[in-house]
């Protein structure tokens, strides 16, 4: 079995996602045509669930849709990747829903309208010793309540940026945050494991505010932005919980974030752990051939 084969629970947002596609994005209050529209699933936490299990991690997913057709749709998409879907609740709601505007440079921008995920409950769930990540597009509170429950390795995405309560911040073993959100919030300077991204310089942890690591990014043409960032955290936390080094780890996570952006839609270049392995050269090497720290659960 591969060492990234580990028990993962993610909580968090399942969207479908509108895209256009546009030469520039519009300013306020103007109108720009000739784009091209995709629909995808998306959603930060569901993202994030499908890079996980496309890199073997055994995945399930806690959140929430609506009882709409979308909501079984993107069920579906979880379900085809191998994610565990049996946690995700029905709400009487409209499913998440994300419009997207990417232009020919990879920029986005991105409103979300929260629907079902505003509904996501922790309740009734059992982590076991699970590695648990979440985001915030789920309400704080149930950041908060994972925060006081979650025993094992416990990762929060603070994305999009929101100001983390103290608790978080003490709990979490390991917080992803860009660079601007990264010196936005000094509170952070205390919390034992951050990693930063920032785009093209690469990544780097810290700890206690002091940098531990770095990793230069991946050089590549960005079509699309959009999801890459959730595609880094789930191979960060993967790598980490591995027993890789943490420079290798980011590195690792640079590479699988850099494959994200070569499509349109968040999810169709995450790569599957053999494609990773087979193009990324040195990468390869740093993988454990042993089981990894988390123990069999499922
Ligand atoms: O991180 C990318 C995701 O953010 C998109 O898939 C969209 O659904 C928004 O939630």
């Amino acid at each position: 079995m591969s060492a990234f084969a580990i028990p993962l629970t993610v909580v968090g947002s399942i969207n479908a996602d509108i895209t256009a596609t546009t030469e520039r994005l519009p300013g306020p209050g103007e109108t720009v045509g000739g784009g091209t529209l995709t629909r995808s699933p998306g959603g930060k936490g569901a993202n994030t669930a499908v890079a996980a299990a496309r890199l073997g991690a055994r995945t399930r997913m806690i959140g929430a849709v609506g009882t709409d057709p979308t909501g079984t749709e993107v069920i579906a998409a979880l379900r085809q990747a191998g994610v565990t879907v049996d946690s995700i609740a029905e709400v009487d709601a409209e499913t998440g829903t994300a419009l997207i505007t990417v232009d020919a440079h990879g920029e986005n921008t991105i409103a979300v309208c929260e629907g079902a995920n505003a509904h996501v409950s922790i309740d009734g769930h059992d982590f076991a010793d699970d590695t648990v990540l979440t985001q915030l597009e789920i309400p704080m509170t149930v950041v908060s309540a994972l925060a006081r429950t979650v025993r094992g390795f416990f990762v929060v995405n603070a994305a999009p940026a929101l100001p983390l309560p103290a608790e978080v911040i003490d709990r979490a073993d390991l917080i992803i945050v860009n660079e601007s959100e990264y010196a936005a919030l000094p509170q952070l300077r205390s919390a034992r494991s951050v990693a930063v991204t920032s785009g093209a310089k690469g990544s780097t942890l810290f700890s206690r505010g002091e940098q531990i690591a770095h990793a230069p990014a991946r050089r590549v043409t960005p079509v699309s932005t959009v999801g890459a960032g959730d595609a880094f955290c789930a191979a960060l936390t993967i790598a980490l919980r591995a027993g890789i080094p943490a420079e290798a780890a980011l590195r690792t996570a640079n590479a699988v974030g850099a494959y994200a952006v070569t499509d349109p839609s968040a999810r169709p270049a995450f790569p599957t752990l053999d494609h990773f392995l087979s193009e990324t050269g040195p990468a390869h090497d740093l993988l454990p051939t042993g089981p990894g720290k988390d123990k069999d659960r499922r």
